[in-house]
C-alpha cells in the first residue's frame, strides 16, 4: 500500500475540522440562547409578581390613602408595560403565541395597566377592577411562565441532541481514521521496513560475496606467481635427478656428480623454501597498518608482477621517481591490489587487441600534498560508452569465466573508503589511463 496524505488524510482531517467548528458554534449558539431563556423567564415571573403588587398598592392607596404608592405605582406600570411589549415580541412558540394573541394575555395585561393608569389619574376611594377579571390574569401569566419554562427545556434538549451528534461525529470519525488510516499505515510503514530490512541483508550478502570472490581472485592470482616462481627451480631439479637416474643406470655415476648434483636440488629445494616464506610474510604484512615509502611498494608490486610482463611479453616501463620518497600511512595491501587490478586489467587488453608492441606505462607525482599514481597503457582505451560503467560493480566485457566484473569496484571502494583518496579513468593517445590520487598525511 502506498503511503499517500491526499487519499485519505485530507479528508478526514476536513471532516474533523467541520465538526470541531460545529461543535464550536453550537456551544456558543446554546450559551446566547439559553442566556436569552434566562432573561426571558425572569421577566415573565417578574410580570406576574408585579401585577400582584400592583393590585396592593391600589389597595393601599383607598385604605390609607398613601400618596408614595401611586408613585411607585406609577414605575410599577411603566415597567410592567414595556416587560409586555418585550415579551410578546420575542420568538414565541405556537402555543405561547396562542396565549398571548389568541387568548388575548397581551391585551388582558394592557388593559389590566391602562385601567390603573386612569386609576392614578383620577384615584377614587374604590378600585372597580372585577376580581374574576384579576384572578384570570394571574391564571395567564402563570401558564405564561411555564410555557417559557417548557419553550428554554425543548432548546435546551435540542442543544444537547446537537452537542451528542457532534461528539458522536467526532468519535465516529476517530475510529474511522483508525480503521483505514491508522492501521493500514502502521501496516505498510511495518512492510515497508521489513523490505528495507531485506534489502540490507541482501546488499550484505552480496558484499560478502564480492569480498569472497575477491579475496578468490587475489588467492589465484598468488598461487600464479608462486607457480611461476617455482617453474624454473622444479624443472632444475627434475633435469638434475633425471640425469642422475640415467648415469647410476649406465653405471657412469661417481660421486663428485652425485654430491654435486644434491648440492644443486639442496640449492634449490631451499629457494623454493625461500620463495615460499616471501609469499607468506607478503601475505602476511598485507593486512598491515605502516608508514612506508610509496615508491618501494610500488617497486615492490611491480616484482611481483613480473612474470606477467616478461610471459605477455609486455614492455614496463617504470616511470616512479625514486630520488624524493614519499611517505604514506596505509594498509599496504591494499593499495598493492588496485595497482595489480589495473595491471591486469591492461595485460587483458593488450592481448585480447593483439597490440604488437605492448606497454605499461607507471608514473608517481607529488602534488599538493597528494600523491598522484598513473598507470597508462597502449591497449587503445576504454570504449566510450562502456566508460561510465566500468566501475560498477560486475560490469565486464569479458567472458564469463574470464572476468567477475568486480575488479575496478573493488578498486575505487578501496581508494575510496579505505584510502581517502579518488580514481579515475580516462583515454589517453595510446590507451586507458587510470589515476590514483591519494591524500598524505
Ligand atoms: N585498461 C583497460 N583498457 C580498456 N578497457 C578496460 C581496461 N581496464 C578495464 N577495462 C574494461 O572495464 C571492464 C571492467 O573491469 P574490471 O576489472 O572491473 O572487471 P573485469 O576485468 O572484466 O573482471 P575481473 O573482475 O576479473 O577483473 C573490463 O571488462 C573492460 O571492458
Ligand atoms: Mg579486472
Amino acid at each position: 500500500m502506498k503511503i499517500t496524505l491526499t487519499n485519505r488524510y485530507i479528508p478526514a482531517i476536513l471532516i474533523l475540522a467541520v465538526l470541531a467548528i460545529g461543535n464550536f458554534f453550537i456551544n456558543d449558539y446554546g450559551l446566547n440562547i439559553l442566556d436569552k431563556h434566562g432573561e426571558i423567564i425572569n421577566k415573565s415571573g417578574r410580570q406576574r409578581m408585579i401585577s400582584q403588587k400592583a393590585l396592593l398598592l391600589v389597595h393601599m392607596y383607598i385604605n390609607h390613602e398613601k400618596q408614595d404608592a401611586l408613585v411607585e405605582l406609577k414605575q410599577l406600570l411603566d415597567t410592567m408595560k414595556e416587560t409586555n411589549n418585550f415579551l410578546a415580541s420575542t420568538k414565541l412558540t405556537p402555543e405561547l403565541k396562542q396565549l398571548y394573541f389568541t387568548n388575548n394575555l397581551k391585551k388582558d395585561i394592557d388593559n389590566f395597566i391602562q385601567h390603573l393608569y386612569n386609576f392614578i389619574n383620577n384615584p377614587v376611594k374604590q378600585n372597580n377592577y372585577p376580581y374574576e377579571k384579576v384572578s384570570k390574569l394571574l391564571i395567564k401569566l402563570n401558564k405564561a411562565v411555564k410555557l417559557h419554562e417548557k419553550h428554554y427545556e425543548q432548546d435546551l434538549n435540542f442543544i444537547k441532541n446537537m452537542e451528542f451528534i457532534l461528539l458522536f461525529g467526532i468519535l465516529f470519525m476517530l475510529a474511522l481514521l483508525v480503521i483505514f488510516i491508522f492501521l493500514p499505515t502502521k501496516k505498510a510503514i511495518e512492510s515497508k521496513i521489513k523490505e528495507i530490512q531485506k534489502q540490507q541483508d541482501q546488499i550484505k550478502q552480496k558484499d560478502l560475496d564480492i569480498l569472497s570472490q575477491v579475496k578468490n581472485a587475489q588467492m589465484g592470482e598468488m598461487i600464479g606467481n608462486i607457480a611461476h616462481q617455482w617453474r624454473q627451480p622444479l624443472s632444475a631439479i627434475s633435469t638434475a635427478v633425471t640425469g642422475m637416474i640415467v648415469q647410476k643406470e649406465c653405471e657412469i655415476l661417481d660421486d663428485d656428480i652425485f654430491f654435486k648434483t644434491c648440492n644443486n636440488v639442496n640449492k634449490q629445494a631451499q629457494y623454493l623454501s625461500s620463495t615460499i616464506n616471501i609469499f607468506r610474510d607478503y601475505i602476511k604484512e598485507q593486512k598491515e597498518l605502516k608508514t612506508v615509502i610509496l615508491q618501494d611498494r610500488l617497486n615492490n608490486v611491480l616484482k611481483m608482477k613480473e612474470a606477467t610482463f616478461t610471459n605477455n611479453y609486455i614492455k614496463l616501463i617504470n616511470n616512479i621517481n625514486n630520488t624524493e620518497p614519499i611517505e604514506i600511512t596505509m594498509i599496504i595491501g591494499e593499495l598493492d591490489q588496485v595497482i595489480i587490478n589495473i595491471i591486469n586489467n591492461a595485460k587483458d587488453i593488450l592481448e585480447q587487441n593483439n597490440i604488437e608492441k605492448k606497454w605499461i606505462k607507471i608514473d608517481l607525482a607529488q602534488d599538493n600534498n597528494c600523491a598522484i599514481i598513473t598507470i597508462e597503457d597502449n591497449g587503445g582505451g576504454v570504449p566510450k560508452e562502456i566508460l561510465p560503467k566500468i566501475f560498477d560493480p560486475y560490469f565486464t566485457t569479458k567472458h564469463q569465466s574470464q572476468g567477475t566484473g568486480l575488479g575496478l569496484h573493488m578498486s575505487k571502494d578501496i581508494i575510496e573508503k579505505s584510502l581517502k583518496g579518488s580514481l579515475k579513468v580516462k583515454n589517453s593517445k595510446y590507451g586507458a589511463m587510470f589515476i590514483i590520487k591519494l591524500p598524505l598525511g
